[in-house]
């Protein structure tokens, strides 16, 4: 598969994310940043990430759109198609090593019960379009024994036995995520390999912090949850106005 990402490994950093933010002009469409330690990995929700060193990737792309070079415009309304790619693109990497993944909406990505990867998006704009956009992956490879705050890690070494080289296994990965070069419409995908779809489970509603049993039905355009309770009604949840109970 086509490979247009180029790639530059640093040993320490506080956050990937921030070397391509804090240097934007400066570096191409599809540069990749990665880290064998990041000091002060950052989460979703303000949580730091923690990786052990060296043990897994911690990476961050920057993607370019319109006239700052790269991709076509991308307006705001569309920002959603970038988690839908980036998620889809992981896990037919997961799958080509043998890893079956779901994508918990927004974009963490899922074996069965068990986090093995996070995603933060961190977007800049001007006027209505997307400029470009930070994307960092956290995704846990070699690491078997993880620190007790965390809730449900995995890694690809605990699923499949096997270690893994991060160089290289970075180079595989982004050939899966810009197929030739352009951000692929994986919608129907993304759809397709949604975590609890079509299930009834448990979710608080932050709104009010009420249980309820929901069944998640889809996901709007712009990246909205449709949740269907008991009595047949749906409602939309940006993020942070639903939890899952796992
Ligand atoms: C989450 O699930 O909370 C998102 C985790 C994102 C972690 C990655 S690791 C590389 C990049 N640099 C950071 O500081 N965060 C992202």
């Amino acid at each position: 598969m086509d490979n247009l990402v180029s790639i530059q490994w640093l040993e320490e950093t506080e956050s990937t994310q921030d070397v391509l933010r804090n240097g934007i002009p400066s570096y191409d469409n599809l540069s990749v940043v990665a880290a064998r330690l990041q000091t002060a990995g950052r989460g979703q929700r303000g949580n730091r990430w923690f990786s052990g060193k060296g043990e897994n990737l911690t990476f961050s792309i920057l993607l370019k759109f319109g006239n700052s070079g790269g991709f076509p415009s991308l307006p705001v309304s569309g920002q959603f198609s970038i988690s839908e790619a980036i998620s889809c693109g992981i896990c037919d990497y997961l799958a080509s090593k043998g890893i079956d993944s779901h994508i918990k909406w927004p974009n963490d990505i899922y074996v069965r019960n068990r986090k093995i990867c996070g995603m933060l998006i961190e977007n800049s704009l001007a006027g209505s379009n997307i400029s470009s956009s930070v994307v960092g992956i956290g995704l846990n490879v070699n690491q078997r024994v993880f620190p007790p705050q965390l809730v449900n890690p995995t890694s690809m070494s605990l699923l499949t036995g096997n270690e893994y080289l991060l160089e290289e296994e970075l180079i595989i990965l982004t050939g899966f995520l810009f197929p030739g070069g352009i951000l692929p419409d994986r919608r129907d995908d993304y759809l397709s390999r949604l975590y609890r779809i079509g299930e009834f489970h448990e979710y608080t509603d932050c709104s009010d912090g009420s249980v309820f049993e929901g069944k998640i039905t889809g996901v709007t355009k712009d990246g909205l949850l449709q949740v269907e309770n008991r009595k047949g009604e749906l409602k939309e949840f940006a993020f942070k106005e639903i939890n899952y109970i796992i």
